[in-house]
């Protein structure tokens, strides 16, 4: 079973308040998003935002500009039914966020929970931050939240990977500067508790598209290549 077709399978067999990961509002999201976007029109992308209910917080709070990506079509739907007519002010994107082209500069803020710790093999982790350091405004906020090194192996069955603050920064490289991060108990439907660390990050404002480390001209290449396969 490919990825797209484990989380499809996840959402079909699953209402969104029985996976491991639900919460009734991603409080914690919420609040350091409200903290860091400086306007409620700024870009935010909710990278793997699943079934969860951030997309109708954050309209609620008022606002604008709202992008949930997701590999699920399932998860994607149910999201769409809860909110009704209101869906319709949000930009969703169904894709493997392995596989995305986004323009240069196309996101004020990042959010990721819980997806970007399934990236379990180098490469992808590599072309996921490709994707994110090219997407993301200069001095734009990312906001990514994680097992910590004290959280489970696994995670819908599939491993993970957990992080701490520091291997965190390493792996995103200097262009992304660490603000701070929080620790969170999450407690499951099934009441088993989770460790997870959320890390905010800023992009440097002199990021440079030449960087080697991300070798981008390489890109179009590896996204056919993962086509293919
Ligand atoms: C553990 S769930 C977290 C969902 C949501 N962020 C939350 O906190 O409630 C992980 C989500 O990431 C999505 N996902 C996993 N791999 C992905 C990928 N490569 N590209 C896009 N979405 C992905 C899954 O479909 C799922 O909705």
């Amino acid at each position: 079973m490919n990825q797209k077709e484990h989380w499809e399978k996840v959402y079909q067999d699953k209402s969104p308040n029985e996976v491991s990961w639900y919460k009734p509002h991603l409080n914690l999201s919420l609040d350091l998003i409200v903290k860091f976007a400086a306007s409620k029109d700024v870009k935010i992308i909710d990278v793997g935002g699943g079934a969860s209910t951030l997309a109708d917080d954050l309209l609620l709070e008022g606002y604008t500009h709202l992008i949930v990506l997701d590999i699920s079509s399932e998860a994607i739907q149910k999201s769409k039914e809860r909110l009704g007519e209101r869906a319709d002010e949000v930009t969703w994107i169904e894709t493997d966020i392995l596989r995305v082209d986004f323009p240069q500069n196309s996101f004020d803020l990042w959010h990721d929970r819980a997806a970007f710790h399934f990236l379990t093999k180098p490469d992808e982790r590599k072309m996921y931050i490709k994707a994110l350091a090219g997407s993301l405004k200069p001095g734009g906020f990312l906001i990514i939240a994680s097992f910590s090194l004290e959280g489970p192996l696994k995670c819908s069955g599939l491993d993970v990977m957990r992080y701490s603050s520091e291997t965190l920064s390493q792996e995103l490289g200097n262009d992304f500067l660490f603000l701070e991060s929080i620790n969170e108990r999450h407690q499951t439907p099934s009441g088993t508790l989770q460790e997870f660390i959320y890390c905010i990050f800023k992009k440097a404002l002199n990021y440079s598209w030449k960087d080697e480390r991300y070798d981008y001209l390489d890109w179009p290449l590896r996204r056919r290549n993962l086509a293919l396969s």
